[in-house]
């Protein structure tokens, strides 16, 4: 088969510009694993855009600008967020059943936004979403869906058969999961739309397959990247020995929720945001995630409290029905009880430098979605802005390759993989100790606060690694254990390196030994 566009990754950002392309393209979409591996079907909260009669455009960018402390560039705000309103009725029209009021979308509230604006399908938006995408796509005779690959690297110029000298992209180099044959899938066009790299850090909200893969392999491939310092730890994800990455959605503080310190300590049961921010529980991310960090570290604490028992049962089950359920299962009733949260890792806000038309530095290589850092976000997301995103950023993308699709050339003939390569009897062992190294440390020394001291650990550590697994790499065989690691390694480097170029605090960065802000926004532009 050949395909005029490969899409990487069927989450948001990847169905919404496979669809857009199948107008007129043949696509080809590849993700690891299942379908819906990805953070969108995890999704929770909603989607931020402005429909209420009371809230303006205006606004929604000043909200976006102020919990990104200024390192946003105004012209992608504005880019994405009027574009907003249509993005959710090409959801309507998908079939996405949004929750109603009388005849209007019902918006819910969160974090950072100084209006209602957030639809929302009770709290499993992203399912919700994910479901309408890929029920949409499957039945598309221009889009085949590939479950199953996990992409390797990017085929460039320098894997054509003769070598052109061109730097241009021309598809990527896949591992079938099942068959462990490595396929080349070539396109005049790829968009990279991989999600983004949670699984760096011990304790994420982010769904297993979230190793930075399309931000490596963009790097490797010679595309810049920016601002990875900037982190993003939710507030509330559920504190539990057994489930470690629920996450609690924000919206539980937007429809009325407190963070309460826990009983045992001085002050049990009271209020602590009112102490940090006027905006209390409903300051932006990064805020209330440092409040939490730092009360939890005062005090000795293993968690905080979020607690919204003081709202009638109803109003409770009917807005969170899907948290509800689960907490039941670990024996807690959310509308008697409070429950015990704590931050974790959540979003990337850095990756591949994009324009707005989801272009990449290097010809042929679009992306979309989490994977990218597209100057929406800047130090730090505004709740509900990433679905927002993948739908505004996997429509233009599509819409550039259909408006230059004449100039696009075919991809030459390319090298195969070489298989050369052996499998060794302690692989698997030493994948596993190295992704848990780099996740303790990545937790440990490049979390919600920093110091120069702990980055250079890390980056000491990373060093030792990058020798072991980049020999690994050249001689075993490869499966979707090492593509991870080696991925996780090179987007754990690409944080460090940043963080270490940042001396300042500004957003989701914060370290002690720059504790104020500069005054000029500048991206942490790293260059291969
Ligand atoms: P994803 O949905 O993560 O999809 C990535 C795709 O890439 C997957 O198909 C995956 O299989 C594929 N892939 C990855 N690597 C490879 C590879 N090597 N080869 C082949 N395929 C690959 N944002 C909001 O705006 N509102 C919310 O309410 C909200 N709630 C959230 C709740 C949770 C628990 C989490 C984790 C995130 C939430 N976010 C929310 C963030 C948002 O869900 C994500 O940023 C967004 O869904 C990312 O979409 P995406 O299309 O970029 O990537
Ligand atoms: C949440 O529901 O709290 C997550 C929203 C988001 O990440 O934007």
């Amino acid at each position: 088969m050949t395909y005029d566009v490969i899409v990487v990754g069927s989450g948001a950002a990847g169905l919404t510009a496979a669809l857009a392309l199948a107008e007129k393209l043949k696509v080809l979409v590849l993700a690891k694993g299942s379908l819906t591996g990805g953070s969108t079907a995890w999704a929770q909260g909603g989607i931020a855009a402005v429909l209420d009669a009371g809230d303006t455009f205006e606004e929604h960018i000043r909200d976006t600008m102020i919990a990104g402390a200024g390192l946003n560039r105004q012209e992608t705000v504005e880019f994405v967020i009027e574009r907003a309103p249509h993005a959710i009725e090409r959801l309507v029209k998908l079939g996405v059943p949004f929750n109603m009021e009388g005849n209007a979308l019902h918006l819910t509230r969160e974090g950072g936004h100084s209006h209602r604006r957030i639809v929302h399908v009770a709290d499993a938006t992203g399912w919700a979403v994910q479901s309408a995408l890929l029920e949409a796509a499957d039945a598309n005779p221009n889009i085949t869906l590939l479950p199953g690959r996990a992409c390797i690297d990017l085929i460039t110029g320098r894997h054509e058969l003769r070598y052109s000298g061109s730097g241009r992209v021309w598809g990527v180099y896949a591992l079938d999961q099942e068959t462990g044959k490595v396929e080349a899938h070539t396109a005049p066009a790829t968009v990279l739309a991989t999600g983004g790299a949670g699984r760096c850090y011990l304790f994420s909200t982010a769904p297993r397959g979230a190793t930075g893969d399309g931000i490596a392999m963009a790097w490797r491939a010679g595309a810049r990247v920016s601002n990875m310092e900037m982190m993003q730890f939710h507030p509330t994800c559920l504190y539990n020995l057994e489930v470690k990455n629920f996450l609690i959605t924000e919206a539980v503080r937007g429809e009325g929720g407190h963070l309460k310190l826990p009983s045992g300590v001085p002050g049990a049961g009271e209020r602590f945001m009112p102490r940090f921010d006027e905006r209390a529980e409903l300051a932006p991310r990064d805020i209330v995630a440092r409040a939490i960090d730092h009360e939890i570290k005062r005090l000795g604490l293993d968690y905080v409290h979020l607690d919204i028992s003081h709202k009638p049962p109803e109003f409770v089950k009917e807005h969170f029905p899907t948290i509800h359920e689960k907490l039941l299962t670990l024996g807690i009733d959310m509308t008697a009880q409070p429950i015990p949260v704590v931050p974790a890792q959540h979003y990337t806000c850095g990756g591949v430098m994009i324009d707005l038309n989801g272009r990449t530095d290097l010809p042929g290589l679009y992306a979309a979605g989490e994977c990218t850092e597209s100057g929406l976000h800047g130090a730090n997301r505004l709740a509900s802005n990433s679905l927002l995103e993948c739908f505004v950023f996997g429509e233009a993308a599509a819409a550039d390759i259909l408006d230059h699709w004449d100039a696009f050339d075919r991809p030459p003939p390319v090298r195969p993989w070489d298989a050369s390569r052996v499998t060794d009897s302690d692989e698997e062992v030493v994948i596993k100790q190295n992704w848990t190294e780099i996740r303790r440390f990545m937790w440990n020394y490049v979390g919600i606060v920093r110091t120069t001291k702990r980055l250079e650990r890390a980056q000491h550590r990373i060093k030792l690694l990058e020798e072991e697994i980049a020999e690994y790499y050249r001689h075993f065989r490869v499966g979707t254990d090492l593509i991870e690691l080696r991925n996780l390694l090179q987007t754990a480097e690409l944080i460090v390196s940043s963080a270490l170029r940042r001396r300042e605090s500004r957003g989701l960065h914060y370290t002690l030994d720059y504790p104020d802000t500069l005054p000029e926004a500048v991206d942490t532009v790293l260059v291969p």
